[in-house]
């Protein structure tokens, strides 16, 4: 493999991993995802950025095959996917030193072992010189963990953005193109960041003071549109939520499925945009992606024995975690004999901070009676709605 070059002294080595499907055994990988490392080459120094996963050592050393000396490996993030290859790459190159943050430090001795010796410690702000290239190291903690940093290349104006602003695609196109990357960066900011979107806020300002010409992600394509990135996490992180229900249901023997199509037609027959995502074939990504902006949320579940389906209380818990900006949230549904869906279902999201518009439960099949309960709930949604900024 051969370093690809982004401008001059600055080059990308993209671990590619098409094939993988699952991250942290949990977020499901559409476009597979990849591990991103750079080279910078100054006149004086060398330095490699995030070596990435130890998986994919093979390929981080194909592509330094003709590298004859590192003097810097800069770690941005403790996390394996990032940091793995860091023992490799000092056992290869033994006069490297680790620069990083001492929170990163910290994590880097505890996870993978690094000596302290090995470490230069760097401030928020502080700059490296390699030799008419400039780093300056960014602090960008609670991307999702506490010791995340950027670095931002001075003279080529190229922020090294760590997990922030990436996406999970693997690619050997260098650049992203904005309609291929609208929505796996919507996904990977929707599963990883948006509960920490007053962290993000914070992060956009700071770097907004910045002029950045290429935007190098730890994951994914190397932006050179950072107009776009930054304008599509302004409207995701600071916008309001827009004129859309999430509807996410499941439906055992048909009565709940009736409710749910009753809504969906009603919300849409007032101009409501509606996301209506069956739980059955569970995907964590589709379900994060619509939190992302829409403005109420409502659950849809039967009862299985005492309780709400068990995939409706997984996208419950879920949605908790991720802390949508949701204005309102209910529950629809249907019981047999019994059962406390909408209190189960309550009590799993204290996170979001919504008003809880009337519940429609029903027993058995519903009636038409119960079906203007429906109707009902819909007009109160719409209601709720004015005045919000209709679907993107
Ligand atoms: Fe890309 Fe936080 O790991």
């Amino acid at each position: 493999m051969k370093p690809v070059k982004i401008t001059d002294g600055v080059y990308s080595l993209r671990l590619n991993h098409f094939n993988r499907r699952l991250f942290d055994s949990l977020i499901p990988l559409p476009d597979g995802t990849s591990y991103n490392a750079y080279l910078v080459r100054g006149s004086e120094k060398t330095a490699l950025i995030d070596p990435g996963e130890p998986e994919k050592a093979e390929v981080i050393f194909d592509y330094l095959k003709d590298e004859k000396k590192i003097d810097y490996v800069v770690s941005q993030h403790a996390e394996q996917d990032h940091s793995g290859n860091i023992p490799l790459v000092l056992a290869r190159y033994p006069e490297a030193k680790v620069v990083t943050n001492p929170k990163c430090k910290e994590l880097l001795m505890t996870h993978l072992h690094i000596p302290a010796d090995k470490f230069i410690e760097v401030k928020d702000g502080e700059t490296l010189s390699l030799g008419g290239k400039t780093l300056e190291f960014v602090y960008l903690p609670w991307v999702h963990w506490p010791e995340t940093m950027g670095t931002y290349l001075r003279e080529d104006k190229c922020l090294f953005s760590c997990d922030f602003l990436g996406s999970h695609i693997a690619s050997n196109a260098l650049f992203s193109e904005e309609h291929r990357s609208y929505e796996p960066m919507k996904r990977y900011y929707a599963e990883i960041m948006m509960p920490f979107r007053s962290n993000i806020k914070t992060h956009l300002e700071r770097l907004s003071k910045y002029e950045i010409s290429f935007i190098a992600p730890s994951h994914g394509q190397v932006h050179n549109n950072s107009k776009f990135v930054m304008d599509m996490y302004r409207d995701w992180v600071l916008s309001e939520p827009r004129s859309k229900v999430l509807v996410a249901y499941i439906s055992m023997h048909g009565s709940t499925l009736l409710m749910v199509n009753r809504l969906v037609s009603r919300l849409q027959e007032a101009g409501i945009c509606v996301e209506k995502l069956n739980l059955e074939h569970f995907d964590e990504g589709r379900v994060a992606m619509a939190l992302v902006d829409a403005a109420t949320i409502v659950i849809g579940t039967p009862t299985v024995l005492t309780g709400p389906h068990p995939k409706t209380v997984y996208a419950a818990y879920l949605a908790n975690l991720l802390r949508p900006k949701a204005k309102f949230v209910s529950v629809i549904g249907s019981f047999g004999w019994g059962g406390r869906a909408v209190e189960t279902i309550a009590g799993l999201i204290p996170n979001i901070k919504a008003e809880v518009l009337k519940p429609v439960i029903v027993k058995g099949m519903p009636t038409e009676a119960d079906l203007k309960q429906v109707d009902e709930l819909a007009a109160l949604i719409v209601e709720k709605h004015g005045g919000l900024a209709l679907c993107a």
